[in-house]
C-alpha cells in the first residue's frame, strides 16, 4: 500500500524508513512496494548521464524521468529532486514545483538547503506542495564549495546543521535527507527534530536510510563511497552475461532450436 506523507511523519521513533533512488520505469517497477519511498534523484545526472556532478540536469529531464518512474512504481510514495537553479527564489520555486506536481504525479519534491532556503520550503508547503529537505553535504553546491566535503566535524558545524534541520522542519518539510556527515552530527540532528531524518553517509542514528540504486546494486563502478553497501555485483553480472551472449552469437550457439519459430 502506498505510504502517505502523514504515515512517513509518524514513523519517527517507531520504524526505520527505507528510500531508494530510481530513474526509469523498469527498475522502479522492481523496487515498487519494497521500500517506503522512491526518490527520483538528480544523481541520475552522474550515474546515468555520465556527468561529473548534478548541476547540469534541468527541470524537463527531471520531469521526463519522474513520469517514467511513476509508470513503473505505481504503489510507492515518489519524490522528485528539484534541479539546480529551479528554486532560486520563492516565485520560480513555486512555478517549477507546481510543474513537477502537475505533469508527473510526484507526491513530493526535495530541495537542498537549510536555514538559507527555509523561506523557499515555506512557499511550497504553504501552497500544498509536500517537501523533503536535504542538508549536510549538498551535491548541487559541491562545485561552488570546492568538492564533496564531509560535514559535522566540529561542534560549531554541528550547531549550524541543527539550526538548518530545525529551520527545514519549521518551514513545513515532512522529512529531511541528511547527507555526508560524522555520525555524532547525524545523531544530534535526528534528536533535534520531530520529523524523520533519512541518512546517506550519515551513520546509524537516522530515522531511515537512502542509497542510490546503481551504487547499492553495484552497477556504478567508477568509485564506491565508504558508506555504500553493495547488495549485488550488478556490473560483473551484466558484463559476464553480455560476454556470454556475444560469444554464443560468434560461435553459432545462439539462436539454437529453442529460440526459433
Ligand atoms: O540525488 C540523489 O540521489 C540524492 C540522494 C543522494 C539523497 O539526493
Amino acid at each position: 500500500m502506498i505510504r502517505t506523507i502523514t504515515s512517513i511523519k509518524n514513523a519517527k521513533n517507531s520504524e526505520k524508513l527505507v528510500m531508494i533512488t530510481a530513474y526509469d520505469a523498469l527498475f522502479a517497477s522492481l523496487f515498487d512496494e519494497k521500500v517506503d519511498m522512491i526518490l527520483v534523484g538528480d544523481s541520475l545526472n552522474n550515474s546515468f548521464n555520465g556527468q561529473k556532478d548534478t548541476v547540469s540536469i534541468d527541470l524537463s529531464m527531471m520531469i521526463y524521468h519522474t513520469k517514467a518512474v511513476l509508470r513503473g512504481a505505481k504503489n510507492t510514495l515518489t519524490i522528485t529532486d528539484m534541479p539546480f537553479g529551479s528554486y532560486l527564489d520563492e516565485k520560480s520555486a513555486l512555478k517549477n514545483a507546481s510543474k513537477i506536481y502537475q505533469q508527473t504525479g510526484a507526491h513530493a519534491v526535495k530541495l537542498e538547503g537549510g536555514k538559507e532556503r527555509a523561506h523557499i520550503i515555506k512557499a511550497l508547503t504553504n501552497n500544498s506542495i509536500a517537501v523533503i529537505g536535504h542538508i549536510g553535504l549538498m551535491p548541487q553546491f559541491a562545485r561552488s564549495e570546492g568538492g564533496f566535503k564531509i560535514r559535522g566535524k566540529e561542534d560549531e558545524d554541528i550547531k549550524r546543521l541543527i539550526d538548518d534541520a530545525r529551520a527545514v522542519e519549521d518551514a513545513g518539510a515532512f522529512c529531511i535527507v541528511v547527507e555526508g556527515l560524522k555520525e555524532e552530527a547525524g545523531k544530534a540532528i535526528t534528536e533535534a527534530v520531530n520529523i524523520p531524518t533519512i541518512g546517506i553517509g550519515a551513520g546509524r542514528y537516522m530515522d531511515g536510510q537512502v542509497l542510490v540504486w546503481s551504487d547499492m546494486l553495484g552497477f556504478f563502478e567508477e568509485f564506491k563511497p565508504k558508506f555504500v553497501k553493495r547488495y549485488l555485483n550488478g556490473a560483473d553480472l551484466v558484463k559476464k552475461a553480455v560476454e556470454q551472449y556475444a560469444s554464443d552469437v560468434k560461435n553459432g550457439k545462439f539462436p539454437d532450436d529453442e529460440f526459433i519459430y
